[in-house]
């Protein structure tokens, strides 16, 4: 099994070599991997011109995983494109078509006292959204700023074909009949065509999954609902722009985007594994990361990519037992518990 190791820029390469380490100790007994690390956003630019290097791109393209970091920092943010170390990851996912993005969020008993919520309304918490990453309004035409009557009018389009649809809700399905077959597609079809079209092929494609039980809401609901009963959720299936904005949502129920890992995936069911969270500049380069989502999506990927579910359960519980343990990095420290840096949580989840 080969994975590509594509640290990226600030946090990214410090937060991956802690998942490296887990996968280095699953190997230890058990699956062997083959690990090759390659330069990616605004390290790559700076070393060789581009932020997805060719050589780069097609040793994510031919390995059977790829584990990301982050890509791009503040600076480079306000670059045009092909100098701007973020866009390397938008060009990574369009090339290699990972369409499917899964965000899992879940209640970590060990850490209710991180978050800002009311214990009730996290407890039993534990859903997926599964965002459409590679179609909606961040791609259709026509976009632009034009001048119209005198004045500047900002236009972007939000279109999907059904096959868009429809190989989406398909990968919706199959995660809800994995887990709790509850999938909860979420449009406005109230008020935009391309959301009324989303919800009949989501409901053609439903009739195939007679098991898992369907239900849809408007976006603005989904927003309300997500913070007020978390726990009724199973899958949640929408498109780019609502499941950006909800994921990010749905992060914060359980504390820290430090704890939130995703996977990004295509037909073949070849996945890039990432953390949520950027490259964090601010606090890049002091050992004070929290490692957890690399480390957690290095776990997915081993179940989602690899065909290894004992490793990728060994894993979550060595991270469960290093917090029941009372050991956190600084943006989940409790009073009372134990302040870690990022390689010392890397090492003792390792040891786990
Ligand atoms: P960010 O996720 O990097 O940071 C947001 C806040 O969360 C910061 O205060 C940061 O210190 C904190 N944080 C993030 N990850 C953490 C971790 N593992 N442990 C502890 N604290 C953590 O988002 P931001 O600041 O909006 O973006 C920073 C840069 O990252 C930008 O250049 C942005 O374009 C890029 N970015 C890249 C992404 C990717 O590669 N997938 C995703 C999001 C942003
Ligand atoms: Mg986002």
């Amino acid at each position: 099994m080969h994975i590509a190791v594509l640290g990226g820029d600030g946090i990214g390469p410090e937060v991956t070599a802690q998942a490296v380490k887990a996968l280095r100790a699953v190997a230890a007994n058990g699956p062997q991997f083959e690990m090759t690390e390659a330069k990616i956003g605004d390290a790559a630019f700076d070393a060789e011109g581009d932020p997805l290097p060719e050589r780069t791109a097609q040793l994510a393209e031919r390995a059977d995983a790829i584990l990301f970091g982050a890509a791009g920092t503040f600076d480079s943010d306000l670059r045009p494109p092909e100098q701007r170390g973020g866009h390397a990851l938008l060009r990574l996912r369009k090339r290699m078509d990972l369409f499917a993005n899964f965000r899992p969020v879940f209640a970590i008993p060990e850490l209710a006292g991180a978050s800002t919520l009311r214990r009730d309304v996290l407890k039993n918490v534990d859903l997926v959204v599964l965002r459409e990453l590679t179609g909606d309004i961040y791609f259709g035409q026509p976009r632009g700023i034009h001048v119209e009557g005198g004045e500047r009018v900002g236009i972007n389009t939000m279109r999907y074909t059904e096959s868009e649809i429809r190989r989406v809700a398909h990968a919706g399905f199959q995660a809800a009949r994995a887990r709790k077959k509850k999938l909860c597609s979420v449009d406005k079809a109230n008020v935009l065509e391309t959301m009324v079209l989303w919800r009949e092929v989501v409901t053609e494609v439903g009739r195939e999954y007679p098991d898992v039980e369907l239900s849809h809401l408007y976006v603005d609901a989904a927003a309300m609902l997500l913070i007020r009963k978390p726990a009724d959720f199973d899958v949640i299936v929408t498109g780019n722009i609502f499941g950006d904005i909800l994921s990010d949502a749905a992060a914060m129920l359980t504390g820290s985007l430090g704890m939130l890992p995703s996977a990004s995936i295509n037909a073949e069911g070849k996945g890039l594994y990432e953390p949520v969270h950027g490259s964090a500049p601010d606090i890049a380069g002091r050992d004070i990361a929290n490692p957890l989502a690399s480390i957690l999506s290095a776990a997915m990927m081993l179940r989602q990519s690899l065909g290894q579910p004992e490793g990728a359960a060994r894993i979550e519980r060595a991270v469960r037992r290093v917090l029941a343990e009372g050991y956190r990095t600084a943006d989940i420290m409790e009073d009372g518990a134990h302040l870690l840096g990022t390689e010392a949580m890397g090492d003792a989840v390792a040891k786990e």
